[in-house]
Order: structure tokens, then C-alpha cells, then sequence
């Protein structure tokens, strides 16, 4: 048995993924798992301390993940995000990235629909009112706000992006349902223009109008909803700021369900209390989950805050889970990784 034992190679994990990828990576003799034991944040000193002498590495995106160990080959995340993870340092040592896209975009994609009604309708405003006993009397304009699906003869709403990758398209597709009839979006002004992407939606959805990539400041003024959906990192930071926010439509809502570093929430708070936007959703929040309780945009009434659920449906984190196990098994058995981040 102590033959046996030395011949296992150590994969760390992070977190308890649950009964489906607990099981892959356990079904799997050769590898010895090693998983932080409790139902929290795993310690850094923990992760520091066991992931020496181990060959892969499955994390979430609350840990910071820098490798270490010259036996380490991969490093796979539970998340779609990848900015908590070194990427430099990997690509330097000729490690492999395993993330998870495509799973969870539908589960986003509902809730960032869910946020931009929620802002626009006053529905944090509303739950806030009944749960206090205040159930507002019925008026003709009591609670009212702007309306995100278009009625005949309405005029015609736009919807933004602020990056256009799969969440985004998954969630235009959503509203197309609401009778939006317009689109822009901005992404990396590196990238070169999506025209055959932008062509196939159109194609998609009949009732489309327009599919148009802008620069920051168009998407800021045109955009009814607008919603953030670019990657966080140092890249992106606030890069909803006071001045963005000042080129918004007063009527208009932001919702953020990408990284809280994208927007500035000093700027979003006085946005929303000196009425240069609507409203706003969001999922994220910087600083997130330490956040300041006393930050003006938790009291903001046409703030509607959920804590990070974007994802949170049973069949998406289990989706999640059973692909970082499969990407990190793929690296080290040598066969495909189904989802690796090209560094
Ligand atoms: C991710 O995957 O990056 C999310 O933020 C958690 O679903």
C-alpha cells in the first residue's frame, strides 16, 4: 500500500464541488485528493501549504491562485472569470488553465435580465416596503418606472453591452423577446470588428434591427439598459466611472454582473441619488463579500443588490463543478481539457 501510496499524484481542492465531481476526480485510483475540509473560504495558509508536491489544482474564484511546486501541471477554476489567477506565472511555467464557460451563460444571462427589471420596476424598493409592513396603497403612479419591453407604438429601446462575449449575446437574445429592436455594444478595442457574429444575430433574431459596435462613450449615451459583461481585472477597473455615468440617460438602467471592479460604486452611488440614471442591478459589487454596510448604495432604493448569484442554480454549479473536475482529469490523463483558457 505504501507503493501505492507514493505512485498517487496530489491534486488539491479547494472546496467541496459537491457529489458529482467529488466522485470523477475520486473514481480516478491514481490520484490522491486532498480537500480543504470545511464549508468556507479556504484559508491561503492552507492552500500555501498543500499545494507543494501536487500536480493539479482546482480553485473558485475567491482564491487567489499563483502556482507553486514544480510538479504542478494545471490549475483549474471553478468559474468563468479567470482574474484571480496568475496568468503570466502560468503561462511562464508551462502550466495549463481550465475554466468554465458556456454553462453557467444561460443561468447569467436570467439573472441580468431579472436585475434590469428589478431596477427599472423598483422591485428592491417594493420587497423593502412589504417587508416593513408598508405595502404602498394602489395610485395611479405609485412605484412606477420605465418600461424595458416595448409597447406598440412605443419608442424604440436600446439595449448595451459593455463586452459582447456569450453572456451578453445570451442575454440580448432574452430581450429580443421584450421587443428590443436595438443593439450596441462595445468590446476590446483590440479586437477586430465582429461583423459575422453581429450578421448571424441578425439572421437569429428577424425582429433585430441593429447589432452596432460603438466606442464607450456611444454605448454610455444610447444604451437604455446597459449591461456590464467584460471580464474583471486591472484592464477594466471602474471603467464605469463618474464621467461614464454622467453620459448615461437619465431614464436609463446599469446592471453589473461581471466583476464588482468594473464599477466605480462611490460614482454609482451618487449617480443613483442625484438622478443622472434610473436605476441599477447588480449581482457584484467591489470589495465583495467584505463590503462597507454602510456604503450608500446598499440604501439607494432603486439599487437592487443580490450577493453574487449569478450562476447559483442547481444544475449550473453542478455543471460548473463536474468541468473543472473534467479539465483538470483532461490535463493530467492526457487527454482533452473541454474547456482550457488559451494563455
Ligand atoms: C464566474 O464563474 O466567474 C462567476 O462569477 C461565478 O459563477
Amino acid at each position: 500500500a505504501s507503493h501505492l501510496s507514493t505512485a498517487r499524484r496530489k491534486v488539491v481542492v479547494s472546496r467541496d464541488l459537491g457529489p458529482d465531481a467529488m466522485q470523477l476526480l475520486r473514481d480516478n485510483a491514481n490520484l490522491e485528493v486532498v480537500l480543504w475540509p470545511e464549508d468556507r473560504v479556504c484559508d491561503r495558509s492552507w492552500l500555501l501549504e498543500n499545494v507543494p508536491g501536487s500536480t493539479g489544482l482546482i480553485v473558485l474564484f475567491t482564491e487567489k491562485a499563483s502556482p507553486s511546486g514544480p510538479g504542478l501541471k494545471v490549475v483549474s477554476t471553478m468559474s468563468v472569470g479567470y482574474e484571480h489567477v496568475n496568468l503570466p506565472a502560468l503561462h511562464k511555467r508551462g502550466l495549463r488553465l481550465g475554466f468554465t464557460p458556456d454553462v453557467l451563460t444561460d443561468a447569467v444571462a436570467d439573472v441580468s435580465v431579472m436585475l434590469a427589471l428589478m431596477a427599472s420596476r423598483n422591485a428592491a424598493y417594493g420587497v423593502t416596503l412589504v417587508h416593513q409592513g408598508q405595502w404602498p396603497p394602489f395610485a395611479p403612479f405609485t412605484l412606477c418606472g420605465p418600461q424595458i419591453s416595448t409597447m406598440q407604438d412605443s419608442p424604440t429601446r436600446t439595449v448595451g453591452f459593455l463586452g459582447f462575449g456569450r453572456i451578453a449575446q445570451a442575454t440580448l437574445a432574452r430581450l429580443v423577446a421584450f421587443g428590443i429592436t436595438h443593439c450596441v455594444y462595445t468590446s476590446n478595442p483590440g479586437s477586430p470588428p465582429k461583423l459575422a457574429l453581429e450578421s448571424s444575430l441578425l439572421e437569429r433574431h428577424p425582429t433585430l434591427r441593429e447589432v452596432r459596435r460603438v466606442d464607450l462613450d456611444t454605448v454610455a449615451r444610447e444604451s437604455d439598459v446597459l449591461f456590464v459583461l467584460a471580464p474583471g481585472g486591472e484592464s477594466t477597473k471602474h471603467i464605469v466611472n463618474e464621467g461614464f455615468l454622467r453620459k448615461m440617460k437619465k431614464s436609463s438602467v446599469l446592471v453589473n454582473t461581471a466583476r464588482g471592479t468594473l464599477v466605480d460604486s462611490d460614482a454609482l452611488a451618487k449617480a443613483l441619488r442625484e438622478e443622472w440614471i434610473w436605476g441599477a442591478g447588480l449581482d457584484v459589487l467591489e470589495g465583495e463579500p467584505c463590503i462597507d454596510v454602510n456604503h450608500p448604495l446598499l440604501t439607494e432604493p432603486r439599487c437592487a443588490i443580490v450577493p453574487h448569484i449569478g450562476s447559483a442554480t442547481f444544475d449550473t454549479r453542478v455543471g460548473m463543478a463536474v468541468l473543472a473536475a473534467r479539465n483538470l482529469l483532461g490535463a493530467l490523463n492526457g487527454t482533452q481539457m473541454p474547456a482550457e483558457l488559451d494563455l
